[in-house]
């Protein structure tokens, strides 16, 4: 019997996306990545109010805000599209200046209540692997099954490099580390929807371990023989 609704949450870079794409295409599922949201409302602010700083004023605007995700349009390693407001942002919301500001937009509670708002509607329909830091835990508690992807600092800042590069982005080891190092530390300390491990979630460690490695032990949890 295969769960309807996937969980799976963990650290930046730990390659949620990736195992989670690949699952949601195994079992015919939606493949839902909550972290774009919380990008495109940054980039947003970043834009429109030129900082991040006036938690109101950003709130309003994630209240405001149209986002849309979609299946890739273009062959050119996206994994979805997103539209902020018509606009297609998929690059976008992973410039380093984003990176640099998306966990203090994430912790302002009134942005939490309007992007998990929307997440809940289209994770109760079922049939979607949705990904994130909170999603096992608040966004979907009743999911039925839930993983927690891990790594170690060091191997996700070496993943995250590589990504970066083979896209022909600026990549820097060291300050990737940092910007990972950073989010982590505000994603898991803040008052509303801190990233931590459900009780009922499955830990995967991947450090070591190829993508096709993690999808055997995944497949396994979600029973795809
Ligand atoms: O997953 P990704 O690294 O793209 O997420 C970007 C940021 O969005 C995270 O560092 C975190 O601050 C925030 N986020 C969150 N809750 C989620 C997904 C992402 O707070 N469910």
């Amino acid at each position: 019997n295969k769960p309807k609704t996937i969980a799976i949450d963990g650290p930046a870079a730990s390659g949620k996306s990736t195992i989670a794409e690949k699952l949601a295409n195994e079992l015919g599922y939606l493949f839902f990545d909550t972290g774009v949201m919380y990008r495109a409302v940054t980039l947003a602010a970043l834009r429109r109010l030129g900082n991040v700083r006036d938690e109101q004023a950003v709130t309003r605007l994630a209240e405001r805000v149209w986002i849309d995700v979609r299946p890739p349009s273009k062959d050119d390693g996206r994994k979805a599209d997103v539209l902020l407001d018509g606009e297609d942002v998929t690059w976008a919301i992973r410039s380093s200046e984003v990176d640099a500001h998306v966990s203090i937009v994430s912790a302002y509670p009134g942005v939490r209540a309007a992007m998990t708002r929307q997440q809940r509607r289209i994770g109760e329909r079922g049939e979607v692997v949705m990904v994130g830091r909170d999603i096992g835990t608040v966004v979907l508690p009743e999911a039925e099954l839930k993983i927690y992807l891990d790594a170690s600092l060091e191997e996700r800042a070496r993943r995250r490099y590589l990504e970066n590069k083979s896209r022909g982005m600026d990549a820097n080891y060291d300050e990737i580390l940092e910007n990972l190092r950073k989010r982590d530390e505000i994603d898991s300390t803040r008052e509303v929807a801190p990233l931590r491990i459900a009780g009922d979630a499955h830990v995967v460690m991947t450090d070591g371990l190829t993508i096709e490695e993690v999808m055997q032990q995944v497949r396994k949890l979600a029973h795809i023989e």
